[in-house]
């Protein structure tokens, strides 16, 4: 690591010199963190990255963290089983849709059951470099889930701020991995900003979502995945003007589920970090999805706004994962976006929970409702042209449907009640 650069500004900072935040943007001063690129091709080839290890920590030379602090930490733990889950063809859904290749990418699988395991697992690491008492994250849900599972694991004391909606099994996770549990009587962006100033107040080690330029680090690792499971999958695939064999292969297209923006803007830095290694030869166009009661996104992006000239807004949707007025991490989303010449979608909540069983259905990928969004997005991203039938499609599957079982039940029709006999069920079956 070079250092951060300021996404606002582009002012550049030593490790030491900035811990979150651009200090002349305050809150809205997000980091990326700059790599010595040059040194890391020197050192090593694709081949020497990956190591023998079927998570992230096998693109240890490309993360934010010390390697002895990390193998400390994370061997033998939950976090060293977090990242390379499964990349699924989905020649069903593709059937459905006109499409010839698509792929599911399936953060379902993850060990607290969301990709926010990716980044939870670097703000553990880091914590536990700059030797923190206690870590703190604001969450619609499935970030605190992750950070709370992961810092269990280590026993990492942590204290957690969901808004007091969040659905139920997120909620127990968090009593259940013992962290300190407090839910905001207000939106996830009250959550967010209140979890802010109690971190300044009392010092604690922040993983805030579109604050803490790590996570978009942890998020990135899921690009890597996916280009190098491409690659396993099509063996005999050859990009054209490539003459040797490439050891990733980018898809032509990612659609992700966006509420912060967060996994958007850290699939375009792990995207970023390929193209300027030259481990890929183009960079996929990034397909961005809301719900349609909470796209702030889309309408900056509709009506050609930065990220810094968006105001707060109202979001409501089934997709609580997703369901986000500020976006925290904007200037990364609309940036992914426009640099990859991709686009935004929005869905209905109908669109949402109708897409829940036809995943699981065709697919076998039991989705939560943000990551159902994306299949729906995919939809719409069909209807409107912007993916074409012969392009490589990736769908991001970002969490469980464990997650909140009550949407999903709402989405499907009701189970038949049988007495238990066997002519009973001959009857039923019949009538099914
Ligand atoms: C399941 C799921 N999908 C998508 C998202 C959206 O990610 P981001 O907020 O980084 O845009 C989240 C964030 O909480 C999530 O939990
Ligand atoms: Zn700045």
């Amino acid at each position: 690591m070079l250092g951060l650069k300021c996404t606002v500004c582009g002012s550049e900072y030593g490790l030491d010199e900035a811990e979150y935040v651009c200090p002349h943007h305050g809150d809205d001063g997000i980091l990326d963190v700059v790599y010595d690129y040059a040194h890391i091709q020197r050192a090593f080839t694709p081949d020497r990255v990956l190591a023998d290890d079927r998570s992230i920590w096998r693109y240890l030379p490309l993360l934010p963290v010390r390697a002895e602090v990390a193998r400390k930490v994370v061997t033998g733990t939950a976090l060293a089983t977090v990242g390379w889950t499964p990349l699924y063809p989905a020649a069903r859904l593709a059937a459905g849709l006109g499409l010839r290749h698509l792929w599911v990418k399936d953060d379902s699988r993850q060990p607290t059951g969301s990709f926010k395991d990716r980044a939870s697992a670097i703000a553990v690491v880091k914590a536990r470099e700059a030797g923190a008492g206690v870590v703190t994250t604001a969450s619609t849900g499935n970030a605190a889930a992750a950070l709370s599972g992961l810092c269990a694991a280590v026993g990492q004391p942590n204290v957690i701020f969901v808004p007091r909606t969040a659905p139920q099994a997120k909620v127990a996770q968090l009593l259940a991995y013992g962290s300190t549990v407090l839910l905001v009587d207000g939106t996830y962006d009250q959550a967010f900003e209140l979890c802010l100033q109690v971190a300044r107040a009392f010092g604690w080690y922040n993983r805030n979502t579109g604050f803490n330029p790590y996570m978009s680090e942890g998020k990135k690792t899921a690009a890597f995945e996916i280009c190098e499971q491409l690659r396993i999958a099509r063996p005999r695939f050859k990009p054209r003007g490539l003459n040797s064999e490439p050891r990733m292969l980018a898809p032509d297209a990612v659609i992700i589920p966006v509420g912060d923006g967060c996994i958007i803007g850290g699939m375009h830095k792990g995207l970023r970090d390929l193209a300027s290694l030259g481990w890929i030869d183009r960079m996929p166009r990034l397909i961005g999805v809301q719900a349609a009661g909470s796209s702030p996104l889309v309408d900056a992006w509709e009506r050609g706004l930065e990220g810094w000239d968006m105001a707060p807004t109202k979001a409501r949707t089934v997709a609580d994962s997703i369901c986000v007025g500020m976006p925290r991490d904007r200037i990364k989303a609309l940036r992914a976006v426009r640099q990859t010449g991709g686009a935004f979608v929005r869905v209905s909540d109908d669109e949402i929970l109708s897409a829940i069983p036809v995943l699981a259905q065709r697919c076998g990928v039991f989705a939560e409702p943000a990551a159902a969004a994306a299949y729906a997005g995919l939809v719409r991203a069909v209807e409107q042209g912007l993916v074409g039938a012969g392009q490589q499609v990736v769908v991001l599957a970002t969490g469980s449907g464990l997650k909140d079982p009550a949407s999903a039940i709402r989405a499907v029709e009701q189970p038949q009640i049988v007495a238990p006999d066997l002519s009973e069920v001959r009857r039923v079956l019949a009538r099914l």
